[in-house]
């Protein structure tokens, strides 16, 4: 098994690429570091900013941190890269409350995960993931973390949340950001 540093605070994030990464070989090990996130318009931009905190901070293995969030069609892409902060203020419910009067064709969102890996020379490379599916009119499940309860993907008729992690870890956008990690490091 190789070991593979994830910088997050997530511990639902540090689930799913453990799950994930189980079968190519990979051992996550979670690091508590915190950085900061700046404020722009990107997750990509945020993913290469915490990974050049740590470069600088000169880390001596290399890395990996995600940055995701989820970008709501009828509320033109809002949270999108603000979506940590509003979980923790609006939250769900003010999320629902907005979307009161939209319709269920109109309610269509996806959710972007960006992976960025740092070695100790000072590269970083991306790695993009995205779901489709649609927001909820309620909460619904208990699994996972984040929006997951007001989160159907396409083709389901469950929420993320109602998921187990090896079904969420099959479709997710986090899901897809890994397999193309795994590949570039497969391939290093
Ligand atoms: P960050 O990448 O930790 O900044 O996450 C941004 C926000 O999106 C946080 O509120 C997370 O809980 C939420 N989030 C990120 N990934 C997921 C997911 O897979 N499911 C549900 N919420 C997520």
């Amino acid at each position: 098994m190789k070991n593979l540093y994830f910088i997050t605070s997530n511990n639902g994030k540090v689930h799913e690429a453990t799950e994930k990464l189980k079968p190519f070989d990979y051992n996550i090990i979670q690091k508590d570091y915190g950085y900061p996130e700046i404020q722009t318009e990107t997750l990509e931009e945020v993913a290469r900013f915490g990974v050049k905190h740590f470069h600088q901070k000169k880390i001596d293995h290399p890395f990996i941190l995600e940055d995701a969030g989820i970008f709501i069609d009828a509320l033109k892409g809002f949270p999108g890269v603000y979506s940590s902060y509003v979980y923790f203020t609006l939250g769900l419910d003010g999320i629902l409350r907005l979307m009161k009067d939209v319709t269920n064709e109109k309610r269509t969102a996806q959710f972007k995960s960006v992976f960025a890996y740092g070695t100790t020379q000072g590269d970083i490379q991306l790695f993009v993931g995205t779901c489709e599916g649609i927001i909820t009119k309620k909460k619904q499940g208990s699994k996972g973390f984040g929006y997951d309860p007001i989160f159907k993907p396409t083709g389901f008729d469950k929420t993320f949340a109602e998921l187990e992690t090896n079904e969420k870890n099959k479709v997710s956008h986090r899901a897809k950001s890994l397999e193309k990690l795994v590949t570039f490091l497969k391939d290093k």
